[in-house]
């Protein structure tokens, strides 16, 4: 099962000590089922936020924000992995089936199935402090994708991670995607990343939050990193960023297209 989604001219503001933080203003955006969407832009343009409120963890904001079904379950996977230090791999991922009402021997059978699905077999009995970075980050993908969501909500969740490990769980998500596509959510600073593991790749700016381009990754799977059609796509992205990346909008037309004013070379695009 997967979800569709759909914010409707969404509009979130922070209220500071010292002024309005206008996180989002006036986002549209429809998920598609199955549709693996990624967000990319520079920091505090709304990506988390828009996120939270995917999650139903921020309801503050104006406008409209729908999933369908509206029950469906929800994963939520961060930068960090969460985990509870004084559990094993393997009762970290049961604990949140027993949570939802499973057995606890169906609990353990399914947590060894997705740590497996991971490549962790053999590491179940381990304790996070026990377990690399990158390791822990796959106990954290396993109890996210046991669950079985029909959304996966994933916020910059392998920019901790050493390049070689990152790529492999790039590979391994987009395996798990393959055989079984639910509709994602893939926050991340990396072009590269968000080219190699979307159908599709939104481009957000900063004040105010809002959508620049939308650009769909033509290119089938499997896919290689090294692919030349994703480089291109890369270039095309790094140029939306820079051409928003330095001109606020005025808040009082929010559909107005920021000028752009710096013209960087778009190969060193940083976010
Ligand atoms: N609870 C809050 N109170 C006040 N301001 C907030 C709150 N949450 C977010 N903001 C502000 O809203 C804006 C958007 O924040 P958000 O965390 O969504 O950005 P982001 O795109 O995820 O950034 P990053 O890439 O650094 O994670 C920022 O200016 C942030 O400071
Ligand atoms: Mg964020």
């Amino acid at each position: 099962m997967s979800a569709t989604l759909s914010f409707d001219r969404v509009s979130r503001r922070f209220q500071t000590r010292t002024r309005v933080v206008h996180a989002l203003e006036n986002v549209s955006i429809e998920v598609r089922q199955r549709e693996f969407t990624a967000l990319v832009g520079p920091s505090g343009c709304g990506k988390s936020t828009l996120l939270n409120i995917a999650a139903g963890l921020d309801t503050g904001f104006d406008g409209s924000f729908s999933l369908d079904p509206p029950k469906a379950d929800r994963a939520y996977l961060f930068q960090s992995p969460r985990l509870l230090p004084w559990k094993t791999a393997q009762a970290n991922v049961a604990f949140v089936l027993e949570a939802r009402g499973a057995s606890r021997s169906k609990a353990r059978t399914a947590a060894r199935h997705y740590l497996e699905l991971v490549g962790l077999a053999g590491c179940e009995h381990q304790f996070p402090a026990h377990l690399s970075g990158g390791m822990r980050q796959r106990v954290a993908l396993a109890r996210a994708l046991a669950v079985d969501p029909a959304l996966m909500l994933m916020d910059e969740p392998f920019s901790a991670l050493d390049e070689i490990t990152a790529h492999r769980m790039r590979k391994e998500l987009l395996e798990i995607h393959q055989i079984e596509p639910r509709t994602v959510l893939f926050v991340t600073h990396n072009l590269a990343e968000a080219c190699f593991l979307a159908d599709r790749v939104v481009v957000m700016a900063s004040d105010p939050g809002r959508i620049v381009a939308d650009v769909t990754i033509d290119v089938p799977r499997p896919r290689e990193h090294d692919d030349l059609r994703l480089s291109a796509y890369q270039r095309e992205l790094s140029r939306a960023l820079f051409d928003h990346s330095s001109t606020p909008v005025s808040t009082d037309s929010p559909n107005q297209q920021a000028p752009a004013t710096t013209k960087g070379d778009p190969r060193h695009a940083t976010l």
